[in-house]
C-alpha cells in the first residue's frame, strides 16, 4: 500500500512513523508513506498557499490551485482515491478504516487555518474523513490516526491475524480483558478460568466479558447489532 500526505507541515510526520510498528511495516515494504510539502505549490515567489475569505470573516482560507496542482502532481491520470481530513468529513471508525485498507493506494490531504476551498471538497477530494468531533488545528494528527489504524490491518503488518480479530471494534463490540504475569500482583488475581487451560471455557468468558464491557462502556455500539 501507498499513502501519499498533502502537508503543510511535514515535519510534524517525522516520529509518529519512525517508531514501533508503523516502522516496522515501512522498513518491510507493506507499507510506503510519501509526504508531500503543499508549500512546493505554492504561488509565486512567496509560495503563497492561502487567502482571505471572499465575504470576509476570521482567518485564512487554503486557496484550491496548490491543492489542485499537489494533488494532480500526485496522482497522475490514475483513479486515486483523494481523502481531505476535515472536522466536516465522516466519522473515522474501525469500518472505514477496513475500507481503506482494502485499496492500493489512497492520498490524504490535510487541511489547515481556517478552512480549505469550498471547490478542493467539491472537485478534488473524492471522501472527507473526520476523526472525531472536536476540531484540531490541521489535518496531520488525523492523517496519523488515519494511517496507523489503516496500516496495522495490512495482512502481514501485525503478529498475527488474530490480534486483528479481536480488536475492540472489529467485531462490533470492545475486547475482552487482558492478563499477563504475574499470576497476583498486589493481592489482584487474574480470573481463574484464563488458567484453567479450557480452551472452549476461555473464549466463553471473553465473549461474555467483551458483551458486558460493550454494555456497561458503549451500548450504542450493541444497539448498532453489528456483533
Ligand atoms: N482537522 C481539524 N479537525 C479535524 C478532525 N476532527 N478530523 C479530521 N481533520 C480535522
Amino acid at each position: 500500500m501507498r499513502i501519499d500526505i498533502v502537508t503543510l507541515f511535514p515535519n510534524m510526520f517525522s516520529g509518529p512513523f519512525d517508531e514501533s510498528i508503523i516502522r516496522r511495516a515501512r522498513d518491510r515494504k507493506f507499507a510506503e508513506i510519501v509526504i508531500h510539502n503543499l508549500r512546493d505549490y505554492g504561488l509565486g515567489r512567496h509560495r503563497v498557499v492561502d487567502d482571505y475569505p471572499h465575504g470576509g470573516g476570521s482567518g485564512m482560507v487554503l486557496m484550491p490551485e496548490p491543492l489542485f496542482s499537489a494533488v494532480e502532481a500526485i496522482k497522475g491520470e490514475s483513479p486515486i482515491p483523494v481523502i481531505l481530513l476535515t472536522p466536516q468529513g465522516r466519522l473515522f471508525t474501525q469500518q472505514v478504516a477496513e475500507q481503506l485498507a482494502a485499496y492500493s493506494r489512497f492520498i490524504l490531504v490535510c487541511g489547515h487555518y481556517e478552512g480549505v476551498d469550498e471547490r478542493v471538497r467539491e472537485y478534488l477530494a473524492t471522501d472527507e474523513i473526520s476523526i472525531g468531533d472536536y476540531v484540531l488545528t490541521g489535518g496531520e494528527p488525523a492523517a496519523m490516526v488515519v494511517c496507523d489504524a489503516v496500516i496495522r490491518l495490512i495482512p502481514g503488518v501485525l503478529g498475527s491475524p488474530e490480534s486483528v480479530r479481536d480488536d475492540s471494534h472489529s467485531g462490533g463490540l470492545l475486547e475482552y480483558p487482558q492478563y499477563t504475569r504475574p499470576q497476583i500482583f498486589r493481592g489482584w488475581e487474574v480470573p481463574p478460568v484464563l488458567l484453567s487451560g479450557n480452551h472452549a471455557e476461555i473464549a466463553r468468558w471473553r465473549r461474555e466479558q467483551a458483551v458486558l464491557r460493550t454494555l456497561a462502556r458503549r451500548p450504542d455500539l450493541l444497539e448498532k447489532g453489528d456483533w
